[in-house]
């Protein structure tokens, strides 16, 4: 039986085999998700946005997430699952140790938080929750989402802040939406595996969000080209059930005349 990979076993591909993460956020896709070979399963507080229809992460809570970390658990046996500590759940470190602890309860094997927060990262890890971190584009606090580290003091920082994280002991740092330049640069200055989004292909591995790739709405960011059409096919499933249904009803109206 294959068994999630560890946090040092994620922090140990540095160089070698390219992590796949992809999003998860309910049971039926963490099963089918569990079958198919992935190193790492996300779930992401992009949850309030792809799955729940909110406009912005912000309104997930610790609560909403740790439901959704359960589900994907009970989906998940054989690949690791990282929680994402939501907005506002990490504000101290005794904070996001209390935080970690409730996702880990759930069922995760690792956090994400935003940022660099190295006291955070640091506690965390200290209480033997392991942690992936993630700069570059964070939605918990962006206005608006735009390509971040286009400056070079902007790109000096991130990069720095990339550094701090990796000396706190994170065993993995996603880096979103950053030029790829940048994401190369990170990548060679950090021991931890990078994985990147909307980054360029230099990274040790890449997530997407999983309702972009199998296109499960209308219409994904223009850096993903969709793998399948599920939206498309519940419109055609539940048009060809309506169908069934009022075509039975019909026949039987014309038989009982
Ligand atoms: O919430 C999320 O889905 C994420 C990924 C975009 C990395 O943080």
């Amino acid at each position: 039986m294959t068994t999630p990979l560890s946090a040092a076993a994620i922090r140990a591909r540095k160089g070698g085999a390219r992590l796949v993460m992809l999003t998860a956020y309910d049971y039926p896709t963490a099963r089918a998700l569990d079958e198919s070979g992935l190193d790492i399963l996300l779930v992401g507080d992009s949850l309030g946005e792809v799955e729940l229809g909110y406009d912005t992460t912000r309104a997930v809570s610790l609560e909403m997430m740790a439901h959704h970390v359960r589900a994907v658990r009970n989906g998940a046996s054989a690949t690791h699952v990282c929680g994402d500590l939501t907005a506002g759940s990490y504000a101290t470190p005794g904070q996001a140790v209390a935080s970690a602890r409730r996702l880990v309860e759930a069922g995760a094997d690792s956090v994400k938080l935003e940022g660099g927060l190295v006291a955070q990262v640091e506690a965390i890890i200290a209480a033997g929750i392991p942690v992936i971190g993630h700069v570059g584009l964070l939605p918990q606090t962006a206005e608006v989402y735009r390509r971040e580290g286009t400056t070079p003091e902007e790109a000096d920082r991130i990069a720095a802040e990339a550094r701090a994280l990796d000396a706190a002991g994170v065993c993995a740092l996603v880096i979103e939406a950053v030029p790829a330049e940048l994401a190369e640069r990170i990548t060679a200055e950090v021991g931890c595996p990078t994985i990147g989004i909307a980054a360029g292909p230099e990274c040790d591995g890449q997530v997407l969000v999983v309702t972009d790739l199998v296109g499960g709405l209308p219409s994904a960011p223009r850096f993903v080209k969709p793998k399948a059409d599920v939206y498309g096919a519940v419109v055609g499933a539940a048009r060809a059930f309506a169908a069934e249904v009022r075509g039975a009803a019909a026949a039987e109206a014309r038989r009982a005349v």
